[in-house]
């Protein structure tokens, strides 16, 4: 199957609906794709994505590397490659902004909505202090005074617990440590309060404490500003301790949905079964090989026909090959939050009926 800058996946996917609350939708996504032209054809990075988040909520967003979490969300904040075209809709607080032009998107982005990197130095400037990078946001998008800027930065810096903070707001980014650096972006993405904090792998780069210190971080900035987090990760333990619901992705499309506590303890997608089965357990061997997915994530210039999984998947069957699963309602789901996957199973662990379908479709195939 060759994928075209033009074509809109089949079969549309159903929404990633927000829980059944009163809190109003800060982003509506709609049928997002996401083409990159390249020499050697056009990479389907995200294949018809729709989703809305509510005001105050947090989404882990999981799936292994190269499933394209990053580029769904750098298209929501217009900051594709320049080979990279997105198209569907993407509306903040019900206003169209995808394909918004750069100056009228600038007065989205920091203010409304701020994204984060596991590389803070790619959000800060290395020949500028801090103090500098953060009273600038501040006098250009809410019309501080030099001095405001400064209070309220220190501020900031307190906020994420940054020891020091009025010495410390002189230095440059290079003079602190990677937890650190990485507390000074999101103080600095969270200046102008924005509704909504896209933080993408933000502990991915650091060790495991300082990793649950800026998750705790996280969390009480949550409740602080009750600002809306999508939280990108490949690491579910990541997710466990601060998201609502979640999203796995596999290969740009969304496979399963619902509320972490349903995706940790009754994945219904196999994907996500196979996530779950490969992450390291506490009281496990800690030299134990861990059993992972077998092969390979999709090239994703030519994906297989049907489910995209079918070639990895253990209860792949006829079916899988032939249609592709379009992502549907599965069971009820607790705390309010919907839950829905995209496969033909009609549960995990298998039912009899499916289990049935899949041994006769092995004996066929065996056969011939
Ligand atoms: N500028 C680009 N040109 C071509 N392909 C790209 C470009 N940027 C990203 N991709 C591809 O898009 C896919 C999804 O990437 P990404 O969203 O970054 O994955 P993830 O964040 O899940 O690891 C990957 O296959 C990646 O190689
Ligand atoms: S549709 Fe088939 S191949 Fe895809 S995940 Fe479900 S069982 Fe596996
Ligand atoms: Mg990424």
């Amino acid at each position: 199957m060759t994928a075209t800058l033009v074509t809109t996946p089949t079969p549309t996917t159903g929404t990633v609906a927000s829980p059944a609350t009163q809190a109003e939708t800060i982003l509506s996504i709609r049928n997002l794709v996401t083409r990159f032209k390249t020499g050697d054809g056009v990479v389907a990075a995200v294949n018809g994505i729709s989703l809305d988040i509510a005001a105050g909520e947090t989404i882990g967003v999981v799936g292994e590397s190269g499933s394209g979490k990053s580029q769904l969300f750098m298209s929501v904040m217009g900051l594709l490659a320049s080979n990279g075209r997105a198209t569907g809709s993407v509306k903040y607080r019900g206003q169209e902004i995808l394909g918004l032009a750069p100056a009228k998107l600038n007065r989205f982005r920091g203010s409304k909505m701020s994204m984060i990197f596991q590389d803070p130095m790619t959000s800060l400037n290395p020949y500028l202090t801090i103090a500098r990078q953060m009273t600038e946001v501040l006098v250009q998008h809410k019309g501080m005074s030099q001095s405001q800027a400064l209070k309220r930065s220190i501020e900031m810096l307190d906020l994420v617990r940054i020891p020091e903070a009025k010495r410390r707001i002189g230095m440059y980014p290079h003079e602190f440590s990677g937890g650190m650096r990485q507390r000074v972006m999101i103080a600095m993405a969270l200046l102008c309060q924005p509704d909504l904090l896209i933080a993408d792998e933000p502990t991915t780069a650091l060790d495991v404490t300082v990793q649950a210190q800026i998750l705790d971080l996280m969390r009480d900035l949550k409740r602080e500003f009750n600002t809306s987090i999508v939280l990108i990760t490949h690491d579910l333990g990541v997710i466990a301790g601060l998201a609502d619901r979640v999203m796995v992705m596999y290969a740009g499309n969304v496979v399963e949905t619902g509320a972490v506590r349903d995706i940790f303890y009754s994945p219904q997608h196999p994907y996500t079964e196979g996530l779950l089965q490969s992450m390291p357990r506490l009281n496990s061997d800690r030299h134990a090989e861990l059993p992972s997915i077998g092969g390979q994530p999709p090239n994703l210039q030519d994906l297989p026909p049907g489910c995209n999984f079918q070639p990895r998947c253990r209860y792949a069957h006829a079916r899988c090959l032939a249609e592709e699963p379009a992502l549907r309602p599965c069971g009820e789901g607790s705390a309010g939050v919907p839950r829905a996957k995209a496969c033909h199973l009609a549960q995990l662990p298998l039912t009899e009926a499916d289990r049935a379908v899949i041994e006769a479709d092995r004996a066929a195939r065996t056969r011939h």
